[in-house]
């Protein structure tokens, strides 16, 4: 139906079919959420091949938004939009609940920010994302750079191990922490305590703004559409 290489479908069938599925989401001339990685790169891809005509975009990232722009996209300011209809975003893990692990791409917090600025956040994954207790994938933490031991520190108080990623800078100018040995059973709580510590700016738990809709890609080609539980 779109025009997406075959070999690019052959090495990622799953994330593939999870963006292509999202398309049929998007309503002609609105402005879109678009979030970060590699899932959402097929799905602009797929969005400019389809020719689908929206306003403009919102961007998560440096990366998304020269993304867009390469493909004629025009990219607008949150501060402008007002709310978003939709935010369409991929994952590092899901629960059942839609709750997620976020930020392995270091655009955690522009992610948050959308997610929470939208009526409904469609996140697109391949079926490894797909998890019944979230923490295996580590968790994320953006930082300000000089409160990184202090926060590593109150880390470890919390029973994880914080791993500083070398050479990695948000686009906000801060470093991220990734946490190893969360056993994250109560992940609203979880989210609420490392927002609390002094030098957080946002980790990449996704609990209180879940997901509305999971759209799963699986090898095979089909897809799976789970709806956040009421
Ligand atoms: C970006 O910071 C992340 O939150 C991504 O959404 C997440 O890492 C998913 O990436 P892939 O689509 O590349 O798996």
């Amino acid at each position: 139906m779109y025009s997406v290489s075959i070999r690019k479908t052959r090495m990622h069938p799953g994330k593939h079919a999870a963006a292509l599925a999202a398309l049929e989401h998007v309503k002609i001339d609105t402005i879109l959420g678009v979030g970060t990685g590699s899932t959402v790169n097929i799905f602009i891809d797929a969005l400019a091949a389809a020719g689908t005509r929206v306003k403009g975009a919102v961007a998560s990232s440096e990366a998304t938004a020269a993304k867009l722009q390469e493909h004629g996209i025009e990219v607008l300011d949150l501060n402008m939009t007002g709310q978003l209809e939709l935010y369409i975003d991929g994952a590092d893990e899901s629960n059942n609940n839609l709750q997620l692990i976020k930020g392995g791409g270091a655009a955690l917090t522009r992610e948050k920010i959308i997610a929470s600025a939208s009526r409904e956040f469609i996140c697109i994954v391949d079926q490894s994302k797909q998890v019944d207790v979230l923490g295996e994938f580590p968790l994320p933490i953006e930082v300000i750079p000089m409160a990184r031991s202090y926060v590593a520190r109150e880390i470890v108080k919390l029973n994880a191990d914080p791993e500083f990623r070398e050479a990695a800078r948000t686009d906000n100018g801060n470093i991220i922490l990734d946490c190893y040995g969360f056993s994250i059973t109560d992940p609203v709580e979880l989210e609420a305590a490392i927002n609390a510590i002094p030098g957080v700016v946002t980790n990449g738990l996704f609990a209180m703004r879940p997901a509305d809709k999971l759209i799963v890609g699986y090898d095979d080609g089909h897809i799976e559409i789970i709806d956040k539980p009421s």
